[in-house]
């Protein structure tokens, strides 16, 4: 039995994802699996087809990736994707040669053989190639079916038993027709029906909560950001009362921010909220402490502590509700989302065992555009839907050396007025994340007839698409100059600004 469900075999392209993303935006769900799984695993996820992605090898390499070999007997539709359209030549007795020129960028792919795959496309359409190695010889009762000006074999198919590989990348924006192209697969191909929404998800996940949690009680640590916030408005609508939440208030928190929470959660779901006001406690042991890890692993292990304090107050608690999402979970060759350096802040195993506590992750398959639908669908204000990230521990990481009450707030007021600044010229939403950075080195300035002698802020705003890498954004000068004016006429303390203009990599998006 096949389940309405498609599976990609990771061969380590840095777009896997988003052949997983591509699929679901056909309604189709998809996993993510590492090359090599088992293929009784396969079987247990009933794919209805598989997509082999791209990935850096050669299929010649010594220690090539080769999935096990019983995916080509399983009589459904595969797919794949230039390195997987190589392994698939290569597995099914073609022949992959180096191209004479790697070709890499956008071409014109001249569609020769209009057929399932290529339903509905125009003829000749942009895609996005990016390969070394390309196909000399098909295999056998494969047919080509597109070529571009430098790949007389850009696409092939073998229809009868279902196999399809592209030379070129769908999954890519760059590749205007690429969504279409991987609906005609896993919808026309494979049979998938397109039925998979952020309100079946809904409907299917609080069902899966509730027969889970029984009448039991669940803790949810809530933070104010978009992944803590929809997983706990997601508990709550699966079992109301039974859901507290807490709200950890470290010391290190932006200006405002648990007020905000209160506001929203309170107020919009009437949620069952504990707030607790640990500051002290965290500034108290983050004295003297100038080493960014140990900040990090200081208010990372605190706030375990803390937690743990006010979860043993609630009675009859046997869940704890997180927001993991999917690119957390992957077994993934090729990437390691930001959380693969994070991971010790959320380390939760040792609270679990302590309080005998069940996970629930309800994100736990989805992507964060994903989540965001589904904070629309759970009526999340936009606010909080479309808040940038902000690190766990906080502005501590933001204030470069010792952090202090007084820094603290030096920094609270001069990052609520480049927010605000950004907000008003309509930035925000277009910025991966603005703040600002608070200096440990002094400079002169004057005041009227006064030398002063204060603190450097230095403004950093950059544009990403997952945070991996960054570009430092192109802020208009006359917001830049507004910034500046009102943290030097407004936060005592600070008589120079200055803006960040590096690119991650190098630079770390945060400065510690
Ligand atoms: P970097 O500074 O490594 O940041 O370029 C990439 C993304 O991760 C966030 N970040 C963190 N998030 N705990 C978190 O929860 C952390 O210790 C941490 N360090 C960085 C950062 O804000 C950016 O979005």
């Amino acid at each position: 039995m096949h389940g309405n469900r498609i599976l990609v075999l990771d061969f380590g392209s840095q777009y896997t994802q988003l052949i997983a993303r591509r699929v679901r935006e056909n309604k189709v769900y998809s996993e993510i699996y590492p090359y090599n799984v088992p293929i009784e695993k396969i079987l247990n996820f009933h794919p209805r087809g598989i997509i082999l992605s791209g990935g850096p090898s050669s299929v010649y390499d010594h220690g090539a990736p080769v999935p096990d070999l019983k995916v080509f007997q399983l009589d459904i539709p595969v797919l794949g994707i230039c390195y997987g359209m190589q392994l698939m030549a290569h597995c099914l007795g073609g022949k992959v040669a180096r191209a004479r020129k790697r070709e890499y960028g956008q071409a014109e792919l001249i569609i020769d053989n209009g057929m399932d795959l290529f339903d509905g496309i125009p003829r000749k359409t942009t895609v996005w190639m990016s390969h070394g190695d390309r196909i000399e010889k098909m295999p056998a009762l494969f047919q080509p079916v597109a070529h571009t000006g430098n790949s007389p074999i850009a696409a092939m198919a073998n229809r009868m038993r279902k196999f399809y590989a592209l030379q070129f990348h769908p999954e890519v924006v760059h590749t205007p027709e690429g969504k279409k192209i991987i609906g005609n697969f896993v919808v026309d191909i494979c049979g998938c029906k397109p039925a998979w929404t952020m309100k079946s998800f809904i409907a299917t996940t609080t069902e899966e909560i509730r027969q889970t949690v029984g009448d039991k009680k669940v803790v949810c640590g809530i933070s104010g950001g978009v992944d803590s916030t929809v997983t706990a408005v997601l508990v709550h609508r699966a079992v109301g009362r039974q859901l507290a939440c807490i709200f950890v208030d470290n010391g290190v928190l932006r200006a405002g921010e648990a007020k905000k929470v209160e506001q929203t959660l309170r107020r919009n779901f009437h949620m069952n909220i504990d707030f607790v006001d640990a500051s002290e406690r965290f500034l108290s042991i983050l004295r003297n402490i100038t080493d960014p890890e140990k900040k990090r692993k200081i208010i990372g292990n605190e706030f375990i502590r803390v937690f743990e304090a006010e979860a043993k107050k609630i009675k009859g608690v046997e869940f704890l509700a997180q927001g993991t999402l999917y690119p957390d979970v992957i077994e993934s060759v090729s990437f390691k989302g930001p959380s693969a350096t994070i991971k010790s802040h959320h380390n939760v195993g040792g609270l679990l065992k302590r309080m005998k506590l069940k996970l629930i992750e309800p994100l736990r398959e989805l992507f964060k555009d994903e989540v965001r639908v589904l904070g629309k669908d759970l009526l999340i204000p936009e606010e909080i839907i479309n808040r940038h990230p902000f690190p766990g521990p906080g502005l501590a990481i933001r204030i470069i050396g010792e952090v202090t009450k007084e820094r603290c707030d030096v920094l609270r007021k001069a990052d609520a007025i480049v927010l605000e600044e950004i907000k008003n010229a309509g930035l925000y939403k277009k910025l991966w994340q603005a703040f600002g950075v608070l200096l440990p080195v002094k400079s002169v300035g004057v005041m009227g007839d006064e030398r002063t002698y204060e603190n450097v802020i230095a403004v950093r705003a950059v544009n990403s698409t997952d945070g991996m890498t960054a570009d430092w954004a192109r802020i208009p000068f006359d917001v830049m100059g507004r910034i500046s004016n009102r943290i030097i006429n407004e936060v005592r303390g600070v008589n120079r600004v200055v803006y960040d203009i590096s690119s991650k990599p190098p630079s770390t998006i945060e400065w510690e």
